[in-house]
Formats: C-alpha cells, sequence, structure tokens
C-alpha cells in the first residue's frame, strides 16, 4: 500500500504511532519515527528493520519547532523525499473539572497537541510542494474533537483545533496536491490510555459503554485507517475528518 514511500509519523515510540510505523513499513513504507524517547525508537527501527523494512529513528519534541525542521530534513535528506506524513503524537487526560484544571496541564495539552501539530504541518507542506509530487499528511484528533467527552476541557478544544487546522491546510493546498485528514480515533489501548484508565477507571467504562461495538480498539485498528489515509488509495479524500471510533459518533 505505501511502496516507495518515506512517511513521517510523529508520537512512534508507542500506542498507535508504533503501531503505524510497524504496519507502515510492512505496507513498503520508508518510516522516519519521531518522539522524545529515543531508546524507545531505537528498539523499533530496529525491529522493523529485522523484519525487512527501513526506519529512521529521529528523536525530538513535537513542541520544538527547530526539532520538527531537522526531522523532516533528515527524512528528505535520508530518503530523497517527503511522500506522507502521520502527525499523531499527543497528550490529554481526564477526570478534573475545567475551574480545577491548573495552567501547566492546559498549556502541555495546547503544546503538544496543537502546536505540535502546526510544528509538523509548516515544514512537512514546503517539503511536499518541493518535491513536486504532493504527499497526504493525517492528523491524530479524538471523538473529543467532535463533541465534549470524559477527557479534560483543553484536550477537547485542542482536538477541535486538530479539525480545523486539518480543514484549513486541506483547503489551501488541495490544488497543488496535499491532501490532509483527520483521524477521529476513539478509545485505543495503548500507554496513554492505561494511564488515564490507572487513575480514572471510569473511563474505560464510559468510553466501552459509548462505542457501538463495546469495546475499545486495538492499536493495529487505527494504525490499518491511518495507513489507508496515508497512501494513494484515499486519493479523492481529503479535509475530512474520519471516524475510527467503533461507531461512537454514529449514536
Ligand atoms: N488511546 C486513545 O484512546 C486515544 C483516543 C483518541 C485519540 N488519541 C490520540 O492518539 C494519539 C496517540 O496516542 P496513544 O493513545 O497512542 O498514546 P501513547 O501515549 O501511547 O502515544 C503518544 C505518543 O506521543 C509521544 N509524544 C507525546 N508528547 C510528545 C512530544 N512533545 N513530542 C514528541 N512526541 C510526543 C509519546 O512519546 C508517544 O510516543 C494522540 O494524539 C492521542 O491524543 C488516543
Amino acid at each position: 500500500m505505501l511502496k516507495g514511500k518515506t512517511v513521517m509519523i510523529t508520537g512512534a515510540s508507542s500506542g498507535i504511532g508504533a503501531a503505524t510505523a510497524r504496519y507502515a513499513a510492512a505496507q513498503g513504507a520508508a518510516v522516519v519515527l519521531m518522539a522524545r524517547r529515543k531508546d524507545k525508537l531505537e528498539n523499533l527501527a530496529e525491529e522493523i528493520t529485522a523484519a525487512g523494512g527501513r526506519a529512521l529513528p529521529c528523536p525530538g519534541d513535537v513542541t520544538s519547532d527547530e526539532d520538527v525542521r531537522r526531522v523532516v530534513d533528515r527524512a528528505v535528506d535520508s530518503f530523497g523525499s517527503l511522500d506522507a506524513a502521520f502527525n499523531n503524537a499527543g497528550w490529554g487526560t481526564a477526570g478534573t473539572r475545567l475551574h480545577e484544571l491548573p495552567d501547566d496541564v492546559y498549556d502541555r495539552i495546547m503544546d503538544v497537541n496543537v502546536r505540535g501539530g502546526w510544528n509538523c504541518l509548516r515544514h512537512q507542506i514546503p517539503a511536499m510542494l518541493a518535491a513536486g509530487s504532493g504527499g497526504s499528511i493525517v492528523n491524530t484528533s479524538s471523538t473529543a474533537g467532535q463533541f465534549a467527552t470524559g477527557a479534560v476541557a483543553p484536550y477537547v478544544a485542542a482536538k477541535h483545533a486538530v479539525i480545523g487546522l486539518t480543514r484549513a491546510a486541506a483547503a489551501e493546498y488541495g490544488d497543488r496536491g496535499v491532501r490532509v485528514n483527520a483521524l477521529v480515533v476513539g478509545t485505543t489501548r495503548t500507554e496513554l490510555m492505561e494511564e488515564v484508565v490507572r487513575r480514572f477507571p471510569e473511563v474505560e467504562t464510559h468510553g466501552v459503554a459509548r462505542a457501538i461495538q463495546r469495546r475499545m480498539a486495538d492499536p493495529l485498528e487505527i494504525a490499518q485507517a491511518a495507513a489507508w489515509l496515508l497512501s494513494d488509495q484515499s486519493s479523492f479524500v481529503t479535509g475530512a475528518a474520519v471516524p475510527v471510533d467503533g461507531g461512537c459518533s454514529a449514536v
């Protein structure tokens, strides 16, 4: 599905990002792995290489414009172009009401989910335009990006913003061959979710109850949808917020 493409993946050290890195590499992509935890990225790159794939670990923080620029440059220098990007790094929490939430939590949520995605878009798009062959970008939003969920308010706001950025970027670059879509991810069994559920067990019950399929997703189920959007198989899909949520947003 992704043969010959270079795909940058942020938040690649665990959860949905790591699952997408494995799946995209198995589908033929050279994957450029970005996250802050160097050891985890190196281990994942080794695993992918041992399975016959191509992977480049690039430690960095998406909230740093300089780090993101460096990773995009390394992708182009190492593999010749940047064809697709999965802007997936994110963070959130639950269980605290708006008036009790400390400012530093608000700042971290906005920085990672919104500024991080913004940094990625503004370096990835020029790299794709320079190559002349366009590209496909997928940003990770959430059901919290479409309505209020059990997550904290700034996370709901941030994931709404991810969809706004996605639509704006899709509108600005659609005529130049760059597609931009958002994944509306439902409750998925990852490190982030395990940490939230450990502190607030009701989040699992609530998430599972809201999904028509009455379960959490496995990260691979999100990875498969991401890979389709990153690939040319979704060539007439842009500016979309695609639910992969077990039917949660249908009811
Ligand atoms: N798990 C769920 O139920 C769920 C539901 C909806 C949306 N999401 C979204 O899916 C995405 C992936 O989350 P996950 O569930 O796989 O969680 P996870 O914690 O397993 O993965 C998040 C990844 O982002 C990385 N990351 C965090 N801050 C970063 C930063 N500043 N710079 C670079 N990397 C950073 C982490 O190191 C990790 O690799 C996030 O955007 C999250 O908001 C998750």
